[in-house]
């Protein structure tokens, strides 16, 4: 006996339904921790095994609420790291919602310091009301500039640069007077910048988001039909490299831009784990 075509209809209302139900309520709210080692060509003994974590495109606003953003805060200060480093998009659209956001984001603990750059939606929003919230909680954000962070005499200098699209990013200003023999980990919300880095400047890392990993995948495949970045899949999470050989991690983020919905897509936490090549 064959299956009716009203039952097999029926089937895929249920089906559909349930993905649906998936995608907005339940999969944007689970994010996952992801950790990755990272090799780094002359890393100094002091840095093998250096925590790096990383939060990313929050988008907190009218779909994701204030406790999500403590409850990630609360994930990222248990894997214990090194340093933390936030890649922007902190809201969705709305200055107001900065303040409540940075305040939370204020209670990140990293033994060597927390550091941040914008994103595009907090251009959308108001980058001075970022920055002003950023500059009230002592988060320093780096707007083509860099620290050095020291260990046992060896050094290691996070950048970060101004958002690619909506302001000028420059990572020849943000190493400007960086030690020479340091390995540099560059902050930059949109990945695409790691493809227009000067060919003989010393980057071993960029550290990125904004992506969101497509947001929505196909089922049981990697590949999101939709990716804001001019270079198509490539940057849709994980550790690529760019054209000329620079390591380049993608963050999916942590929240949902546009429409608050994700599939086959979860949200993520990172954890990047130096090591020397
Ligand atoms: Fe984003």
């Amino acid at each position: 006996m064959g299956i009716t075509r009203r039952a097999f209809l029926k089937g895929g209302v249920v089906i559909g339904g349930a993905l649906l139900f998936d995608g907005i309520f339940v999969e944007p709210r689970f994010f996952k921790a992801e950790e990755t080692v990272v090799k780094v060509a002359g890393l100094p003994r002091p840095f093998d095994g250096f925590k790096i974590c990383q939060v990313t495109d929050i988008h907190h606003g009218m779909a994701l609420d204030i406790a999500y953003v403590e409850q990630c805060v609360k994930a990222a200060n248990a894997l214990d790291p090194d340093v933390t480093v936030l890649t922007g998009d902190y809201v969705e659209s709305n200055k107001k919602y900065f303040p409540e956001a940075v305040k939370r984001l204020a209670a990140l603990r990293a033994r060597h310091g927390v550091y941040a750059v914008l994103g595009n939606h907090d251009y959308y929003a108001g980058a001075s009301h970022a920055l002003k919230a950023f500059h009230e909680h002592d988060i320093p954000v780096l707007m083509n500039g860099h620290v050095v962070i020291e260990d046992n005499g060896s050094r290691l200098c996070v950048a970060g640069v101004r958002e690619f699209i909506e302001d000028r990013a420059d990572a020849s200003a943000a190493l400007r007077g960086a030690p020479a023999d340091a390995p540099v980990v560059l902050l930059s919300h949109h990945p695409d910048y790691a493809e227009l880095l000067p060919p003989d400047m010393r980057v071993d890392l960029v550290v990125s988001g904004h992506t969101h990993g497509g947001q929505i995948r196909l089922p049981f495949s990697r590949y999101a039909p939709v990716v804001p970045s001019m270079y198509g899949q490539k940057y849709t999470g994980g550790l690529v490299r760019s054209e000329r050989g620079v390591q380049v991690y993608v963050s999916r983020g942590l929240g949902a831009a546009v429409i608050p919905v994700r599939f086959n897509c979860p949200p993520e936490l990172t954890l990047l784990v130096l090591a020397p090549s």
